[in-house]
């Protein structure tokens, strides 16, 4: 994998800077951690607000003020290394990367200075509001669709299978523009995308995501083609026209290279949020019913979500330059885990941050979705989709709760968060 190139390989550093404690247990891949993140990431931070993890060869940064001193200092804390798998890739999933058209490059959340921003100018359009009115009667009219489905299959049954994860899928599809006849497919290429970058896949399992992303990729650098001539009002299409007039500023290749980071940007978080938001929902039952009563709690609902259960727990930067990190020096190329998890609850910050209150008042203050010069593109599509589901739910289902008490399972990666399964009834 070269060096401009979207995955790469980095190795994480395994030498603590001098003077900064260790977690030598911990990782964000334990058990206990996957099961209660929460919990033990406040333990952590009360430890120590910083520490360096043997086990990752990370900084973990664990409060607010330096998550979002770090965002918002581009030029030290650089974002090149957000797509790169954690751990060494195997020889079976490198020879299959090495495959010579295998080359989407760096373009969005991964891309430095100055070219991201130039990039971001012309992506930044396709996110309007206006899109989101387009797809607004598109989300609707699914849920419903996918709601009468699981009225014939009938309670109790398996949510993410039946809805969670279909939904988010075929609305970043429709958003890009991808044929609906594809969705088996590309929902397929894009189940397992996580593990590569995130998780600690075996060597089987990484070979076979190397090939779904070389699969994946091909049909995006397809489909990019095929809709040179055939533009029609969708994402994709006004990506080309934005290339067409400003071919320097954003190459072909960059926008093959976006499609193929969207689909997996749009639709695995959004699956989780809307999972976290019935788990928490179910929880404080309280809240469940009060959004049945008066759909317009349901924004900052889903908001409160997002701060106390979000289905984004981490984030990653890497140092450009000897800097220092609260109060300590930090040589370049070190590692960064910004940890959501702790600073999502923190107590200067929020009012009894343990607690779900769905009328928080600073609930938004969340840094679910970053900050700075990187701040989540799809956080409207996100919230507003999340939205869109709770109407829909809460107006077809109000009984609907979980079906079961079983513990749930949640897919071992240092990142992303929501159970693998939620059996529910109604
Ligand atoms: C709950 C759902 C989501 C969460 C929690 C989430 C979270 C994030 C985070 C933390 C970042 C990095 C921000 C930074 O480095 O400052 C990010 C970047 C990004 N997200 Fe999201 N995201 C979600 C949904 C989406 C959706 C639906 C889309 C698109 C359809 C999307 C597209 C992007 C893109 C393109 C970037 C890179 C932006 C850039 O580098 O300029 N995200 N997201």
């Amino acid at each position: 994998m070269a060096g401009d190139s979207y995955h790469q390989e980095r190795s994480a550093s395994s030498v603590a800077p001098s003077g900064c404690p260790v977690q030598h247990t911990w990782s964000p891949l334990n058990d206990d951690y996957l099961a209660e993140p929460y919990r033990i990431a406040t333990e952590l931070r009360n430890e120590s607000p910083t520490f360096f993890s043997d086990s990752l060869g990370y900084l973990v940064v664990n409060t607010m003020d330096e998550i979002e001193r770090i965002f918002l200092d581009h030029e030290t804390f650089a974002s090149v290394n957000v797509q790169d798998p954690v751990f060494p890739l195997s020889e079976g999933a490198r020879e299959v990367l090495s495959a010579e058209d295998f080359n989407p490059v760096a373009v969005m959340s991964n891309r430095p200075e100055p070219d991201h921003g130039v990039i971001r100018k012309h992506t930044r359009n396709g996110f309007s509001n206006r899109r989101m009115k387009i797809l607004e009667p598109y989300m609707r009219s699914r849920s419903h669709s996918l709601i009468d489905q699981m009225e014939i299959d009938g309670s109790p049954l398996e949510f993410v299978e039946a809805f969670a994860f279909p939904l988010p899928g075929e609305t970043v599809f429709r958003f890009i523009g991808f044929p609906e006849a594809d969705d088996e497919l590309l929902k397929d290429w894009c189940l397992e995308r996580k593990a590569f970058s995130w998780g600690k896949p075996t060597e089987a399992e990484q070979k076979r995501i190397a090939e779904q992303m070389l699969a994946y990729w091909r049909y995006c650098r397809e489909f990019t083609a095929s809709k040179r001539d055939n533009r029609t009002d969708d994402f994709a299409s006004e990506l080309l026209t934005a290339h067409d007039e400003n071919p320097d500023d954003m190459t072909y290749q960059e926008v093959e290279s976006i499609i193929y980071g969207l689909s997996f940007a749009g639709h695995e978080a959004v699956t989780s949020l809307i999972c976290n938001s019935l788990v928490t929902l179910f929880e404080h039952r309280s809240a469940w019913d009060a959004i049945c009563a008066d759909p317009s709690l349901i924004p900052n609902a889903v908001e409160e979500v997002l701060r106390y259960n979000s289905s984004q727990i981490s984030w990653r930067r890497i140092t450009t330059k000897t800097t220092t990190v609260d109060g300590i020096e930090v040589p370049a190329g070190m590692p960064i885990f910004m940890n959501f998890a702790a600073a999502n609850r923190e107590p200067d910050l929020f009012e009894n941050p343990h607690e779900f209150n769905i009328h928080r008042t600073n609930a938004s203050r969340h840094i679910s979705f970053g900050k700075g010069v990187h701040f989540c593109l799809g956080a409207r599509l996100a919230r507003f989709e999340t939205q869109v589901v709770l109407e829909v739910l809460t107006e077809r289902l109000p009984t609907l709760r979980r079906a079961d008490d079983a513990p749930l399972s949640y897919f071992p990666n240092i990142t992303f968060r929501g159970p693998e399964t939620l059996q529910v009834a109604w």
